[in-house]
C-alpha cells in the first residue's frame, strides 16, 4: 500500500485536457505577460471569495510584501506575525523594511490570538499578519477588533483559498488577503504565483503598480516597485483549475471529517468553513518522529508543518522572544495525507495505522 501525502499527478490527470487547452491557448495567443487571461483570472478568483478585486503576482511571499507596501508599512514599523507559520510571513515584513515581531500562538488551535498580539504590542506596532494556518480561519472578529484598535491587518491566506468563518470569507475583515498558488496549495499553479485580494480599490491600485515596476504608464514610474507579475500561462492554468476548486474543497472537508471521526481531538481542531490545506495530528511525548517513521514503513507519506517555530529559525530569531506554545507544537505536529481524491477507505487505513502507533 502507498498513500501519498498529496497526489498532484492524479489531480492533474483528472483535468489534463483543460490544462492542455490552456497551454495551447496561451502559446497561440502570443501574450505571455499580462493581458486578458490574467485580468479575467483576477476577476474570477476575487469573485469566488466575494471580494471586490484582486491582483495576481509572482508568489504568495510577494503578495504579502506588496500588500504591506501598499499600506505604506516600512522602516520603524513593527508588524506582528505568528511563530507557527511558514517563514515567508515574516520574510515579507522584512522585505518592506518593517520589523517582524514574532508572537506565540494559541496552544490548541496554533493560530495567532489576541492575547499573544497584546503581549508583544508596543507603540511602534502598526500591523498584524494573522495566518489562516492549515486552512483554519483565524476568527474574523479578532481581526475586526485589531482594526478597530488602529492596526492594519493583512491576512495570510496562502493556505486558505475559499475558506470562511461563520459565513464570512477570508479577506473580509483585513485590508487584504494574500494567497499563494505554489503547486501544492489548494489552488496551485504549475509553478509559482500569488494574489492580493481586497475590497479596497486604492489598495488594489497600489498593488497593481507596485507589482509592475511601480509603473503608472509604460515608461512612467511613480515609485520603486517590483517585477512580480502572475505569468499569463499560470493564469491560464489557474483559470482551468478554478471551476474545480469548490468541489475539491468539499472533498477536502469530507476527508477531514472522516479523519475527525477516527482520530478526534488528537487532531489540531478547526471550525466550520476550514478548507484543510493540511490535516494535522499531534503526537506528544517525543514520539512524533517514530510515528512518522512507522507510517513511512507502512507506505503512508506524511509531512511536518512546521518542524521549527519562527522563534527558533536562524533567519528570524533576532525578532523573536521564546514562544513556548509554537515551539512545543513544532515537536508534535504531523501532517497526514490530505488530498481531495482520498477515499474514505484510504483515510481509515491511515487512521488505523496512526492508532496502532499511539
Ligand atoms: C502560510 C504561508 N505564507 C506564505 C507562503 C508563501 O507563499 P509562496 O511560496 O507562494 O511564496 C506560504 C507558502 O509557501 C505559506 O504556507
Amino acid at each position: 500500500m502507498t498513500i501519498r501525502f498529496l497526489d498532484l499527478d492524479r489531480l492533474h490527470a483528472s483535468i489534463r485536457a483543460d490544462l492542455d487547452r490552456a497551454y495551447d491557448g496561451v502559446v497561440a495567443g502570443g501574450q505571455f505577460v499580462g493581458g486578458a487571461t490574467v485580468a479575467s483570472f483576477e476577476a474570477d478568483f476575487a469573485a469566488a471569495h466575494g471580494l471586490a478585486g484582486g491582483i495576481g503576482c509572482g508568489s504568495g511571499t510577494d503578495a504579502l510584501a506588496l500588500a504591506l507596501r501598499a499600506l505604506r508599512l516600512g522602516p520603524g514599523d513593527e508588524v506582528v506575525v505568528p511563530a507557527m507559520t511558514f517563514v515567508a510571513t515574516a520574510e515579507a515584513v522584512a522585505h518592506v523594511g518593517a520589523t517582524p515581531v514574532v508572537a506565540d500562538v494559541d496552544p490548541v488551535t496554533l493560530l495567532l490570538d489576541p492575547e499573544h498580539v497584546a503581549a508583544v504590542r508596543t507603540p511602534s506596532t502598526r500591523a498584524v499578519v494573522p495566518v489562516h494556518l492549515y486552512g483554519h480561519v483565524v476568527p474574523l472578529d479578532w481581526i475586526d477588533a485589531w482594526r478597530a484598535d488602529g492596526l492594519a491587518v493583512v491576512e495570510d491566506a496562502a493556505q486558505a483559498h475559499l475558506a470562511t468563518w461563520r459565513g464570512r470569507t477570508v479577506g473580509d475583515a483585513g485590508q487584504a488577503a494574500c494567497f499563494s498558488f505554489y503547486p501544492g496549495k489548494n489552488l496551485g499553479a504549475l509553478g509559482d504565483g500569488g494574489f492580493v485580494a481586497s475590497n479596497d480599490p486604492a489598495l488594489l491600485d497600489a498593488v497593481r503598480r507596485l507589482r509592475d515596476h511601480g509603473r503608472a504608464e509604460k515608461y512612467v514610474h511613480d515609485t520603486v516597485g517590483w517585477c512580480s507579475r502572475l505569468d499569463t500561462l499560470q493564469a491560464a492554468f489557474l483559470s482551468a483549475k478554478l471551476p474545480h476548486l469548490a468541489g475539491w474543497t468539499k472533498d477536502r472537508q469530507r476527508v477531514a471529517e472522516a479523519y475527525r471521526a477516527a482520530l478526534g481531538d488528537r487532531l489540531v481542531p478547526w471550525e466550520e468553513g476550514a478548507v484543510h490545506h493540511l490535516l494535522v495530528l499531534r503526537v506528544p511525548d517525543g514520539r512524533r518522529d517514530a510515528v512518522q517513521a512507522a507510517l513511512r514503513e507502512s507506505g503512508i507519506e506524511t509531512g511536518i508543518h512546521y518542524p521549527v517555530a519562527l522563534s527558533r529559525q536562524p533567519a528570524t530569531a533576532r525578532w523573536s522572544r521564546p514562544c513556548p506554545n509554537a515551539e512545543r507544537a513544532a515537536g508534535e505536529v504531523l501532517s497526514l495525507p490530505m488530498d481531495p481524491f482520498l477515499s474514505d477507505d484510504d483515510v481509515q487505513a491511515v487512521a488505523d495505522a496512526v492508532l496502532q502507533q499511539l
